[in-house]
């Protein structure tokens, strides 16, 4: 199985943080914060990496990143996704880099507490189709919310005014190789771009899902809000571990 890091946009809700640099470059605690997602994926069992990068400073990855070392790694590789078009826009160009292989998909600006190990695994044995991993919080508005029935998600609202629970859809994603012939019949949504949500509702269509829930704290970091809870529970969680 291979893993994408999903590190690239404008990151224009942390204007001015993000005016000169890219957001994943960005500190949470004592680390620059796309360290996070890499590490998610290397604890995962995964060694094969691609980071999507694009926007701002696209070539300090490579020089804050290297070959991956700092993760154990031998090698990393990079592709760069021009423009604003959305998360799916950007695994499009992850493509030529999966070969029809499982994937796990992460965003560069998710953060976690614990291990995604299990789930991986489980996805191994699951063999094709796709699994994402749900959260309960509290202000799912933000996100994209999941709608479960019978133990089944049955659909997915991204950032619902009126959301029917409290089930964000964490930005952790598992899918078969078929996810780029579904990418490929997207239309760009109201925000001009190409929605996650969309995908993971067409697996849903062909009942080709599953879901598991997220164990420990998850947060993104991408608004202001956001990226100060990230950098207090990543620092909270270093101390712990100290
Ligand atoms: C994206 C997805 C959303 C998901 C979230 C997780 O939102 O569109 O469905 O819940 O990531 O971080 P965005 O970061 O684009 O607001």
């Amino acid at each position: 199985m291979k893993g994408i890091v999903l590190a690239g946009g404008l990151g224009t809700r942390l204007l001015p943080l993000t005016k000169v640099t890219n957001k994943h470059l960005l500190p949470v605690y004592n680390k620059p914060m796309i360290y996070y997602p890499i590490e998610t994926l290397v604890d995962a069992g995964i060694r094969e990496i691609l980071i999507v990068t694009g926007g701002n400073s696209a070539g300090d990855f490579l020089r804050l990143l290297g070959n991956g070392k700092q993760f154990g790694l031998n090698h990393l590789n990079y592709t760069y996704q021009e423009g604003e078009g959305g998360i799916a826009d950007a695994l499009r160009l992850a493509e030529f880099f999966c070969e029809q292989q499982p994937i796990v998909v992460i965003l560069g600006d998710n953060i976690i507490e614990g291990s995604i190990r299990k789930a991986v695994d489980a996805f191994r044995e699951q063999d094709s189709g796709s699994k994402i991993l749900l959260k309960k919080v509290d202000d799912p508005e933000r996100f994209g919310v999941a709608e479960v029935r019978d133990g089944k998600i049955i659909g997915i609202e991204e950032k619902p005014a009126k959301p029917k629970t409290h089930l964000a859809v964490t930005g952790i994603y598992m899918y078969d190789s078929t996810v780029f012939e579904i990418i490929k019949t997207l239309k760009p949504s109201g925000r001009g771009e190409l929605e996650i949500t969309d995908v993971n509702n067409d697996y849903i269509r062909k009942g080709r899902m599953t879901f598991e829930m997220l164990d420990g704290w998850w947060t993104d970091a991408g608004t202001f809000e956001s990226l100060y809870r990230a950098n207090c529970l990543a620092a909270e969680k270093q101390n712990r571990q100290k």
